[in-house]
């Protein structure tokens, strides 16, 4: 097995992006670009050294990133261009490895290609990652022979006319024996338009020394697409959405528009899911078999069983729905609501902290907060857990086939007990004991002939 090393260029400063934030730390699919660069290699199955150059933003950048074990942060203090970038990180690297050089604002290559790039190196080859642009301007061109052989790279800036023609252009990723890094680095000059030591410049030294360069190219573009500005990102962030929804449906999830769909994060999805359009994945979602989701839901590190149906516009967070659900429209599961098996959640509900039992409904206009509920439960319209006195929460304990009445206010700390019920329109603060009715409301007054007031001039 061949010794890795993964270097990853994030030193610069992506001024164009206009941001506090260090470029890197920008998100495609809502986790930042470096971190997508660090799982594609990381897929890798090789041995590998993973070292992050970190220049522009260095300290947010490490401790975003110190949660991840085994990466070895190199400081560039001055950003003097890629070679001298690369060149920081070779004391650190192993004498008999491969070097991958990869870039920390090209987020969404390949493990494949990556692999496919790797597998071209030995002893005297160096691989290259290029790719033919129809508008290559402000690449690095690819200088060929006669023979068409790579002769060396050319910078945008320091580049002939003739020599802007091509087409073919550098990625900046490319692997290289780490020993050859080491003879060549030093050497590098900065003796060209933009006074930086290129990293592009071992190409020609690598030809001067009989080394063959070996191209490869990625099967799709979007592979090597750097982010330099909003726009670029929010381009890469569609095509990485897009890619997401062709392999949900490629597992056999419908999806009613692919181009309307976002995931951040990793969805799990059973068989004959439906997904409407406009809909936000965050974080871990598992989704059972046969859910229907509605248009315009957020769902964020929840777990929704089989057969549950989610109408448009309701949000779940960390919360748990088991099967044969009904939620929303416009429901809010805040997080930790727990939905057992045929539980209901209907339009305008919010639940925070709350167990649902089976078969339990809360069909309109609620807050059920800090609350346990039974099965087979009944909560009106316009129930509410008066869970806070402004300083505590206080839980509301439901037992089973409860009905609560219309417009209740349940102070907690409270026990309904089995079989209660609860009249419409009562302030219920003490417990009520089971199968009895409480009511606490006052009584109806009726005034016969009474004179509606007129009107003053
Ligand atoms: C570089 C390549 C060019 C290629 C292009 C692809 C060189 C000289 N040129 O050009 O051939 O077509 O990428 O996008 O390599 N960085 C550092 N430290 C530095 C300079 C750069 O870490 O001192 C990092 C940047 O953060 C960035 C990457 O290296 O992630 C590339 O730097 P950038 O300045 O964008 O290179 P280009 O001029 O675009
Ligand atoms: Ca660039």
């Amino acid at each position: 097995m061949i010794n890795l090393d993964t270097i990853i260029l994030a030193a610069g400063k992506g001024a164009r992006m206009k941001s506090d934030l260090p470029k890197v730390l920008h998100c495609i699919g809502g986790k930042p670009l470096i971190s997508h660069v660090l799982l594609a290699a990381q897929a890798l199955e090789q041995q590998s050294g993973f070292h992050i150059v970190v220049g522009h933003g260095a300290q947010r950048l490490k401790q975003s990133l110190e949660q991840q074990a085994g990466i070895n942060f190199v400081e560039q203090t001055q950003q003097l261009g890629t070679g001298h970038a690369v060149q920081q990180a070779l004391p650190h690297l192993k004498n008999d490895s491969i070097a991958l050089i990869l870039y920390g604002d090209v987020p969404l290559i390949q493990p494949q290609t990556l692999k496919q790039l790797i597998d071209k190196v030995d002893h005297n080859t160096l691989a290259l990652l290029t790719v033919n642009l129809q508008n290559p301007t402000g690449y690095g061109r690819i200088i060929r022979n006669a023979q068409g052989r790579v002769k060396s790279i050319v910078e945008q800036k320091d580049a002939s006319t003739e020599e802007l023609k091509i087409q073919e252009i550098n990625t900046g990723i490319m692997a290289v024996n780490t020993s050859q890094l080491q003879r060549w680095l030093p050497q590098l000059s900065n003796d060209n338009t933009q006074a930086e030591y290129y990293l592009t410049d071992i190409i020609a030294m690598a030809v001067a020394e009989g080394v063959n360069i070996i191209t490869h190219q990625p099967s799709e573009q979007w592979e090597v697409m750097g982010i330099n500005n909003r726009q670029q990102q929010a381009q890469l962030e569609r095509i990485y959405q897009y890619n997401c929804a062709q392999m949900l449906m490629e597992a056999g999830v419908s999806l009613l528009d692919p181009q309307r769909f976002d995931c951040r994060g990793q969805l799990r999805c059973g068989a004959d899911v439906l997904i409407d359009i406009n809909c936000i994945f965050e974080g871990e979602n598992t989704i059972g078999n046969n859910v229907v989701i509605g248009s315009n839901c957020v769902i964020k590190n929840a777990t929704i069983g089989d057969n549950t149906l989610i109408h448009a516009n309701s949000i779940i967070e960390n919360s748990t729905v088991k099967s044969g659900c009904t939620i929303g429209p416009f429901a809010r599961l805040r997080p930790g609501s727990q939905l057992a098996d045929g539980a209901k959640v209907g339009n305008f509900v919010e639940t925070k902290k709350a167990s649902i039992g089976k078969g339990s409904k809360i069909n309109h206009l609620s807050y059920v907060g800090d609350a346990v509920l039974g099965e087979n439960v009944n909560i009106g319209a316009g129930t509410i857990t008066c869970n806070y006195d402004g300083v505590n929460k206080f839980q509301t304990s439901i037992g089973n086939d409860v009905f609560v009445g219309s417009n209740t206010a349940l102070v907690a700390p409270v026990t309904i007990e089995d079989g209660a019920t609860l009249g419409a329109g009562s302030t219920i603060n003490k417990n009520v004991k089971q199968d009895t009715l409480a009511l606490a409301r006052s009584p109806q007054k009726t005034i016969p002939g009474w004179q509606k007031p007129t009107k003053k001039n």
